[in-house]
């Protein structure tokens, strides 16, 4: 190694450290993360506000259309999703009544992880199915949801199983599948309205993503938990999210644990306000959790910390949630003579 470049590697280091030192769960930095987060902290730069005007200007688009076919098939979805009584795939429980042997929050993070691969400058990474490959299952940042991805890897099997079955009764036209890109966007969503958030965050869902055959996103690109304001704005923007987006999508760490540690009072109860009262105490469970309070932000983070206001979030996170399931999808239409679709 010359010397510059080992020169520019001890700086490298000395700031990943320095930012795992200012986080309360310091401990929980793996080893090998070390020199990533220093890279990432020094790659922070954008212009955050021209960024957000812009995207608020033009979020992403939807699919062309969604068809009689695509809400058929949500709904078959949706008894298993929510319902399945299959011993290796239960349902994740009805509205405000979450199974506990599910992982809702897993459930939810997968969602995400399959989309926030998104390199927008370069159209790769996004909303492709690609977290079920061996190469985004075995990274460290997915080392806790692989159970999970064998969860929707079965219900998918029982989603497809049923659909096969109606296409022999012709109450759905030959062809027609789901993609575990959609799979893992209707899971997240049924996690969701299971524990309580937005009650039609899961027929918001929008049906028809194209999964990749075997590419591998990287998985490097998902926000490293040692971000400041300006590097964690900056990952999100260059999305095409706003920052009440990344505020609101934030909310998701209500759900669910760290290393067995809950995040929030309520791990299986979608309360928003209480993740924001961690937030504008600087008590949240990461550093960009605490980041958000700064200037941009903070008076979101106050707002949506008043339960009063839980109406107002629970429609922002949705609308992001929905703008999330976009991120660089390929859509296609399911085949969809009318006069097979049965209501
Ligand atoms: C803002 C940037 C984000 C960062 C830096 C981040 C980072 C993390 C980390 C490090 C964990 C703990 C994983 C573990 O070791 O078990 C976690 C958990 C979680 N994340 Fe995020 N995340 C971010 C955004 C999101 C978004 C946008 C969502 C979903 C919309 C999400 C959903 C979750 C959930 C639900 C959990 C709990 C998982 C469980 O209970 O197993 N996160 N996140």
């Amino acid at each position: 190694m010359t010397l510059p470049k080992r020169a520019a590697s001890l700086l490298l280091l000395v700031l990943a450290i320095a930012g795992a030192q200012a986080c309360p769960f310091a401990s929980m930095v793996q080893g090998g993360d070390v020199e990533a987060v220093g890279r990432k902290l020094l790659q922070a730069t954008c212009n955050v506000a021209a960024l957000d005007r812009t995207n608020q200007a033009s979020p992403p688009a939807g699919p062309p259309t969604q068809t009689a076919v695509d809400v058929a098939v949500r709904n078959v979805a949706k008894q298993i999703i929510f319902f399945s009584t299959d011993r290796n795939a239960p349902g994740v429980g009805g509205a405000g009544a979450p199974n506990r042997n599910v992982r809702h929050g897993a459930l939810l993070r997968q969602a995400f992880h399959d989309c926030g691969t998104y390199v927008k400058t370069a159209r790769t990474g996004g909303c492709n199915g690609s977290l079920r490959t061996a190469g985004e299952t075995g990274a460290a940042v997915n080392r806790n949801i692989v159970s999970t991805v064998a969860l929707v890897q079965r219900y998918r099997q029982l989603i497809n199983a049923e659909i096969n079955r109606r296409i022999a009764a012709k109450q759905l036209p030959a062809g027609t599948q789901i993609s575990y890109a959609d799979v893992f966007q209707l899971t997240g969503a049924a996690a969701v309205v299971a524990t309580g958030g937005p009650a039609n965050l899961f027929d918001r869902v929008e049906m028809g993503r194209v999964d990749w055959a075997t590419r591998t996103d990287d998985v490097s690109q998902l926000p490293d938990r040692n971000l400041g304001f300006t590097a964690l704005s900056c990952r999100f923007l260059s999305m095409g999210f706003t920052l009440r987006d990344m505020v609101a999508l934030s909310a998701a760490h209500t759900l669910g644990a760290v290393n067995g540690r809950a995040m929030t009072p309520t791990p299986q109860t979608f309360d928003a306000s209480d993740y924001f009262q961690l937030v504008s105490r600087g008590t949240a469970a990461f550093r960009t959790d605490n980041a958000l309070t700064d200037s941009r932000t903070a008076q979101l983070v106050q707002r949506w910390s008043n339960s009063a206001n839980r109406g107002e979030m629970l429609a922002a996170f949705a609308d992001a949630y929905i703008k999330m399931g976009r991120m660089n999808a390929m859509w296609r239409s399911y085949p969809q003579p009318a006069e097979y679709v049965r209501a």
